[in-house]
């Protein structure tokens, strides 16, 4: 048997696993029916002392770990900000993973840096972002908020003539990070990994958008080099910050702007809710990610940084063993050297669906969450507690306990899988609709599991 044929075999079975996962996800029950003890019993936990057989470790592997899987990808899951994966993303993933390429260098990869040039430009044209921009395929939003705020960093230290690279922070002046009091927890991390310490933090308003008479307070309240850092998409509400506004307070006093748009930074493909997304365009740098609401497979974030040098300054490295491209390599503006070509997946899924195919997808998200918002508010004892203004909508019961049973009840049914939060004071359920494949049907779906819920709740 030549190798081809092993991989063939494997490829063949991994295929038909595969397809039957996908067959079940849409009617399974959502939650896991074992626990981690569990499938690593299942698995086998001792590490065998010599080579097994693919095929039967392929089996063991698919057999052990499907009963513990939360089917996220199911059209009623609205957990976090998941998102499911489109059939031209998983196809293309795979891929990438059959070429194996190190996508870090251009030398290393001509080919899928091609298509991540393409569906960096391609982004940035449906973002409206600045065409210059870099554009870096990172694994989420998280790391690409360390991109903006790196970005931002290394710039407003140089500004005051400190040269961060070379002299480190000790001593440097103090780096001011602003930020909104419901900003995600990613962007204090990046503060973290970055020595800027904590932010300090302006207050929202009732949806968590930032104030900005009270953001150019803080600015205007001390000196020395800012970063401001804004959000598009809350996650409990959906609310974007008055960028625009928020942009040109933070530039009057000298900051960088970065702004987090995990999944929000997505209205602006849609000429129907980018007024959400007004003024995002004169920021300094985005952060974004595909896995959510483009549908790709995990791990897919994206970091655009304006200042394509400022970018580079921070984060790019030469030795000489690399070959280094004369423009320059994917990996001089991400945190990562090598890498998967995550960005083949965008490109795949960007040049399916089209300018108007993108800005469809969108747009069901947001009706799909309007359609469940009103359709949830008329149920007897259920309030809908944000303004929804995209693909964000959280309940509440008369009380907290209520609350938390109506969720339990709901998730101890399966049909439609929600969690729990506390926002603006109070327990509430939380739903994201961010699935492509959460049509009329499945929200109607959806419905009738929460009035169950409450039935339950109400009846037990
Ligand atoms: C607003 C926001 N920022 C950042 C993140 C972190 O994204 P990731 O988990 O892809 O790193 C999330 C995740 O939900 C988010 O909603």
């Amino acid at each position: 048997m030549s190798p081809v044929d092993d991989y063939r075999d494997l490829l063949d079975a991994a295929r038909h696993r595969a397809v039957e996962w996908l067959d079940q996800v849409p009617e399974r029950p959502i939650p896991p029916a074992a626990d981690v003890g569990e499938v690593k019993d299942a698995l086998g936990r001792t590490l065998p002392e010599s080579t097994q057989d693919p095929r039967a470790v392929l089996d063991r592997l698919a057999d052990a770990v499907e009963p513990g899987l939360l089917a996220s990808q199911s059209p009623r899951f609205y957990g976090w900000v998941i998102g499911g994966t489109y059939p031209v993303a998983l196809a293309a993933d795979w891929l990438v993973s059959t070429w194996d390429q190190n996508g870090g260098m251009r030398h290393s990869s001509p080919s899928t840096t091609a298509v991540e040039d393409l569906a960096g430009e391609w982004l940035l044209d449906l973002l409206g972002l600045p065409a210059a921009s870099a554009v870096g395929f990172v694994t989420g939003a998280t790391t690409a908020n360390l991109v903006g705020l790196a970005a931002g960093r290394e710039h407003v230290l140089r500004k005051t003539g400190w040269d961060v690279n070379t002299e480190g922070l000790t001593g440097a002046p103090r780096v001011r990070l602003v930020a909104g009091a419901e900003r995600h927890g990613s962007v204090d991390l990046a503060a973290r990994y970055l020595g800027l310490g904590a932010a300090r933090l302006v207050p929202s308003d009732d949806q968590g958008r930032i104030a900005v008479d009270a953001l150019a307070d803080a600015l205007a309240d001390g000196e020395g080099p800012a970063i401001v850092c804004l959000q598009a998409g809350n996650v409990h509400s959906g609310a974007f910050d008055d960028v625009g506004a928020a942009v040109a307070a933070a530039h009057e006093a000298g900051a960088w702007v970065h702004v987090d748009g995990a999944f929000g930074l997505w209205a602006a493909a849609s000429p129907r809710l980018a007024h959400l997304t007004h003024g995002y365009e004169t920021a300094d740098s985005w952060a974004t990610d595909a896995h959510k609401t483009l549908n790709v497979p995990y791990d897919s974030g994206i970091a655009i940084v304006a200042d394509r040098e400022a970018a580079r300054t921070a984060l790019g490295i030469r030795a000489s063993y690399l070959v280094a491209a004369e423009t320059s390599d994917p990996h001089e503006t991400v945190p990562e050297m090598s890498r998967r070509s995550r960005g083949v997946p965008v490109w795949a899924t960007l040049a399916w669906l089209g300018r108007q195919g993108v800005a469809a997808l969108v747009e069901r998200l947001a009706d799909g969450a309007t359609t469940l918002a009103d359709a949830l508010a008329r149920i007897d004892g259920v309030e809908v507690v944000n303004d929804v203004v995209y693909t964000q909508v959280c309940v509440a019961l008369s009380d907290g306990a209520r609350t938390q049973a109506v969720a339990a009840a709901l998730r101890e049914e399966g049909v439609a899988y929600a969690y729990t939060s506390h926002w603006q004071g109070r327990d509430v359920v939380r739903f994201s609709v961010s699935n492509w494949a959460t049509d009329g049907a499945e929200v109607a779906a959806t419905v009738e599991a929460v009035r169950r819920a409450v039935a339950a709740v109400d009846g037990g």
